[in-house]
Parts: structure tokens; sequence; C-alpha cells
């Protein structure tokens, strides 16, 4: 039996080792370099938070965001179905504690997202009048806009309207609103928010069909007298199929509309897909090839995300005049919501900072161009 001597000086030895280990990981993530100090003549680098990021419940993980990012979005609290669950009822709570977050860290925040189809609260799905939608549309956008004005940077005001031959994607929006919704939640942010930047943000605007959609819909908004100060190409891409040359089209002429370009939401998946771009209500069912790397990354494909990122991040500095900001969709390859989509409970490898927030090849090579 252990006396309780023994617990105290078992217990004091654990905790005295913990302390050890925390401050050596303290100290190993500072010698790891700092992406936004790399960048910091070129644009912005983000990431993506989660509750618990944003809640700081790990000291070291917050230390290792302070380092590495100056920009960040939240990855899900302020979409609608979690800022206003009901029609009358809003939680600002989260998206307060993120706010302060990014002032006691220097980190600027961009809002995401007022206008989207998808995490809309559920109370839309019994609302089946143009009013009520528009009363909807309206009240949102002018109380969650209205409030982080001067808080935030900026907003993604709408999120993925088009489809991918840049028509207009069928969403609840477009039925009850028309094709002007967009135009119109740029001019109610507008309003409600005069401080913050406005932008537009999409997945796979970087192809020639969507892309020609979206220049429309970015002159619509502006040929209204609108303000709208940016758009965002989200950037969820596949490994060794990084459509560079496209990139390359849509920085130049997304540029020429006078608009600032950002990559919004960076991965390269490395696992199998049957399609291509980010619709988060696509599905994929499981087999027995659909979740290969469970041990680890095979080196082939680990030097292959190396070269991605390294291309994709020259052609960035190429263009760093008209670019930004670069935001990751999470901070480690842990966070990434690849691990869970299309399909749940995979093992995905798409950022720059493996499960221990250690430095991959990919951020080697990342980190080498500024050198
Ligand atoms: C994703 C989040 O990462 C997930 O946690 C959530 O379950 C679904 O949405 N395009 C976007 C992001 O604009 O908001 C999506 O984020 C990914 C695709």
């Amino acid at each position: 039996m252990l006396s309780n001597r023994h617990i105290l000086i078992l217990s004091t030895a654990v905790l005295l080792l913990a302390n050890a280990a925390t401050e050596q990981g303290a100290a190993l993530a500072q010698s790891i370099p700092s992406l936004k100090d790399a960048f910091k003549k070129d644009f912005g680098i983000g990431t993506a938070l989660n509750n618990a990021q944003i809640e700081e419940r790990d000291p070291q993980t917050t230390a290792f965001i302070a380092r590495q990012f100056n920009m960040a979005t939240p990855e899900n609290i302020m979409k609608s179905a979690l800022i206003h669950p009901k029609w009358d009822t809003y939680n600002f709570e989260m998206a307060d504690k993120l706010v302060e977050f990014g002032k006691k860290h220097n980190i600027k925040i961009n809002g995401h997202t007022l206008i989207w189809h998808s995490q809309l609260p559920p109370f839309i799905r019994g609302i089946h009048s143009a009013d009520s939608i528009r009363a909807f549309f309206t009240d949102h956008i002018k109380t969650v806009a209205g409030r982080y004005d001067g808080k935030v940077l900026s907003w993604d005001v709408v999120n993925e309207a088009l489809n991918e031959d840049g028509t207009m994607r069928k969403s609840v929006f477009l039925q009850y609103l028309g094709e002007d919704f967009v135009t119109e939640a740029f001019r109610l942010a507008q309003q409600a928010a005069p401080k913050t930047e406005l932008y537009y943000n999409d997945y796979n605007n970087e192809q020639p069909a969507k892309r020609a959609g979206c220049i429309a819909l970015l002159k619509k908004v502006k040929d209204a007298g609108v303000r709208i100060d940016g758009v965002g190409i989200q950037g969820h891409w596949h490994l060794g199929k990084v459509p560079l040359k496209d990139i390359e089209e849509s920085i130049n002429q997304y540029a020429a509309l006078g608009l600032k370009v950002m990559f919004t939401e960076l991965d390269i998946e490395v696992l199998p897909r049957n399609f291509q771009g980010a619709d988060v209500g696509q599905r994929m069912t499981a087999n027995e090839q659909s979740n290969p790397y469970t041990a680890a990354l095979p080196d082939s494909v680990q030097q292959q995300l190396a070269a991605d990122y390294e291309a994709l991040f020259k052609l960035f500095l190429k263009h760093k005049d008209k670019i930004t900001r670069v935001t990751f969709w999470g901070v480690n390859d842990g966070d990434s919501w690849l691990n869970n989509w299309p399909i749940r409970g995979r093992t995905s490898y798409p950022l720059l900072f493996d499960r221990n927030n250690q430095p991959k090849p990919a951020f080697e090579r990342v980190i080498a161009l500024k050198k």
C-alpha cells in the first residue's frame, strides 16, 4: 500500500515531469520558424479555429497558434446555425470569445459567414414565404455584421452562391429572394458594418466556368454601386492536381476587377475521393481503399505534398501584390475537417503541421522559399 507521503512524492514527480514536457514542448514550438513572420511583407497567414482553440483549452496550442498565424477564421461558430439558433435568439458567446482571442494574440479575424445555404438554423426549413426569408436575411446581416463592426477585419458576406457551371446555386435564398440576393447581402452588410471589409467566398471559383460566373456576380455587385472589397478562393485541392494555371489566371482576373484576392480555406487532400470541390452536403461511402494511411503517410505522398505546397506558395509569392491573405483550414492534420468529410473517421494529412504540431516536409519547403 502507498502511504500518503509516497502519493505526495509520486504526484509531485508526475507534475514536475509534465511541466518539463510542457516547457520542452513550448521551447520546441519556439524553435520552429514562424509562417506569419516569414511572409510578413507578402500576405497574412491565417488558420481556421475550432472551439477548443478559441477557448484556449491547451496553452501550448494557443502559443503555437499565436506564433504561426496573424489571421483567423472561425471554422464554425459564426455560421448562422450556431450564432442565430432560433428565429429571435442569437448566441454570441463563442464569437465574442473569438474576438477577445484575436485582440489578445494580435490575430485579425475574418467573419465566416453571413449568408450561406449550408449550416442554416433548423427553423429555416419551416419557412415557406419570401417575406419571412427576407426578414431573416435582413435581421441576420444587420445584427451580426453590426455587432462585430470594428471588431473583425472582414466578413465572408456570401459563401458558395454558385454552381460548377457558373450559374446560381438553387439555395433557399435564390428560391425566395431571386438573383439579386447577393447584391442585397452586400448592401445590408455595407450599411451595418461600414468599417469592415466585405468579401465573396467560394470553392472551385478558380475553375474557368465557375470563375466566369463568379466574375459576373462580382461585377453585378460593383455595378449596383455596392461595396465589395475582395474575393476568396477556398483552395480545397488534391494531391498532385493543384490547378496552378487556373489559379494564376484567376488571381489576375479577380485583381483586375480591383478586388483583393485571398486563399481562404487551404488544404490539399491526400486521400482518395471521386469528386472535386468542397460541397459539404456531398458524401462518399467508405470502402476498403478509402482510408489507406491510418498508420503513417508514405514518404512518396509526403514528398508530393511538399512539392505541391512549394509550387503553390511560389505562385502566391509571384502575385503577392494582389494576394492579401492565405488561410489554412485548420492548424494541424488532426484538426482538419478532411478527417470527417466526405467520409467520417479517416486519417488525412492535408496541412503543413502533423498531429503533434511538428513541421512536415511541406512546411520546410514553404519556409525555404523565404530563406
Ligand atoms: C466545414 C467545417 O470545417 C466543418 O467542421 C463543418 O462540419 C462543415 O463545414 N467550405 C466552407 C467551410 O466555407 O465553412 C466548410 O467548413 C468547408 C467547406
